[in-house]
């Protein structure tokens, strides 16, 4: 039974399931790297900056910024040693599967899904506001019935809100689903003028916004701790960074497009590394212009780069409805590669016999695994459509921390067993980067609420009903390894 839960998959049998595979390799280095600003350029920007910055850093929020890069810059060095030995799409689902065994692999792959398929759900919501706020500016109501979800989760519990459903969340769901049914080639295409769209955006704020900061609004640039852990002061920095860790999630979403990349050994730990340094760029610079602009006391607000634009009167007032355009179009691209990014861990889990195996089919035409692009959306338009799914965001970002805690710790296991193995990148001073990497991420895990780690174990409850109900027993690798001992 032990042997079984820590079977692993070996190198080559990762490579000859890279081989058997019929998805089109067609995404090159600026795809890839588009592909990751897409995925991380999102709400955390649009939306949470402000509440970060009014209500633990201040000015210091871009200190914040630095601090949650330089966790996940650790995490994705390691991600890319993984991405450069094994390029398959399953992920860190599939380099838990070479390191760590069978079971932690479904512990990923199935965290995971808080990671990419409930984030998608996220962010949607996020999408979905938005797009009504565009539309009233221009006289278009859209009913209150239909712009949000049915059921509501208070401090007393659950309630019906009077609505039917969030239409617009699901409407950006269906629609990037049938775009990556379509293929991979049109889906990046999209994300590529997408990205154009949001970073034009966001380098108008900064280069428009520049003249108007008043280093008034600075000081005090690490406004004093109010006596409560994480108002203010250093904990209040390191709360800060825990907050916005959710603008950079997605950058990990690269490594599972290693199946449709050309040349995924060289270019998925360029295309992480590079899409993370460039949005870690625009992140300290758009909150220090922000912070510039306005008194951070007055950013505790949902849009707040549009409270920073009025705040300059008729100065960029021009720039009002741009940003709006920036943040919808922004949005759906993160919505996209959140999907995409699901649906190839399903793909993978799939392929293994962990899950269904005919979610594995890959579309005769379009070569995109479209069963599992479609489920993935099913799923993700029933949670953005009908639950509350502010609930679930803190989710999001504790899955996607234990998913790089165990990447990391996966790392240090991966140089014992296969020191030897070719690889087009390593990562530096093992094991000092993977063990930091997976403390930073630890501690950014113990910051989020009590709730949210219940949830996570519950979730996790699940997983495991799932595992050793079916997963278990259609393993490929242990039926694999199974035959090769009776052979
Ligand atoms: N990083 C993505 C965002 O901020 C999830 O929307």
């Amino acid at each position: 039974m032990l042997k079984d839960l820590i079977a692993r998959k070996s190198l080559y049998q990762i490579n000859q399931q890279a081989q058997e595979d019929s998805l089109k390799r067609h995404l090159d280095l600026t795809n890839i790297v588009l592909l990751g600003i897409g995925a991380i350029i999102g709400a955390g920007i649009f939306v949470l900056t402000g509440t970060a910055a009014a209500l633990h850093a201040g000015p210091a929020i871009s200190i914040s910024f630095i601090i949650s890069a330089f966790g996940c810059l650790l995490a994705g060095l390691c991600y890319a040693e993984f991405a450069s030995m094994l390029p398959v799409s399953g992920s860190a689902y599939t380099y838990g599967y070479a390191t760590l065994g069978e079971f932690v692999a479904w512990i990923i792959g199935w965290d995971l899904i808080l990671e990419y398929l409930f984030g998608s759900a996220t962010v949607a919501v996020g999408w979905s506001g938005y797009v009504i706020s565009f539309l009233n500016d221009f006289g278009i109501h859209l009913p209150a019935t239909i712009c949000q979800s049915p059921f509501a989760y208070g401090p007393d519990g659950w309630y019906q809100t009077g609505a039917i459903i969030n239409f617009p969340a699901v409407f950006i769901i269906a629609l990037m689903t049938t775009l990556l049914v379509i293929g991979i080639k049109e889906s990046a295409r999209f994300n590529n003028i997408i990205v154009i769209v949001k970073v034009g955006v966001i380098l108008l704020f900064v280069g428009f916004g520049i003249s108007y900061i008043d280093v008034e609004n600075w000081k005090p640039f690490l406004p004093e701790n109010t006596g409560k852990f994480s108002e203010f002061g250093w904990t209040g920095v390191l709360t800060g960074a825990a907050v916005v860790f959710f603008a950079y999630i997605g950058f990990d979403a690269v490594s599972t497009t290693a199946q449709e990349a050309v040349n995924p050994q060289r270019d998925l730990p360029k295309g992480i590394l590079l899409s993370l340094a460039v949005c870690t760029l625009l992140y300290v610079t758009v909150s220090l212009v922000m912070t510039g602009i306005v008194k951070y006391t007055e950013l505790n607000v949902p849009a707040p780069i549009a409270v920073a634009i009025d705040a300059t009167g008729k100065g960029l007032a021009w720039l009002s409805p741009f940003i709006k355009i920036g943040a919808i179009a922004g949005l759906s691209s993160v919505v996209m590669v959140l999907l995409l990014g699901q649906s190839r861990v399903f793909y993978s889990m799939a392929h293994d016999g962990l899950l269904w195996k005919s979610f594995a089919k890959t579309h005769p035409k379009y070569k995109t695994p479209y069963l599992t692009s479609i489920v993935t959306g099913l799923f993700a338009a029933l949670f953005a459509g009908f639950l509350p799914i502010g609930l679930l965001g803190e989710l999001v970002s504790i899955g996607t921390l234990l998913a790089f805690v165990i990447v990391c710790l996966g790392l240090i296991v991966l140089r014992k067993k296969e020191p030897d193995a070719p690889r087009a990148f390593r990562t530096p001073w093992v094991p000092f980067v993977p063990v930091l990497g997976a403390l930073i991420c630890l501690a950014q895990m113990a910051a989020l609420p009590k709730d949210t780690w219940i949830r996570l174990i519950g979730w996790m409850l699940i997983g495991f009903v799932i595992y050793f109900s079916y997963g278990r027993k259609h393993s490929r690798v242990r039926m694999e390894n199974h035959n090769h001992r009776t052979e």
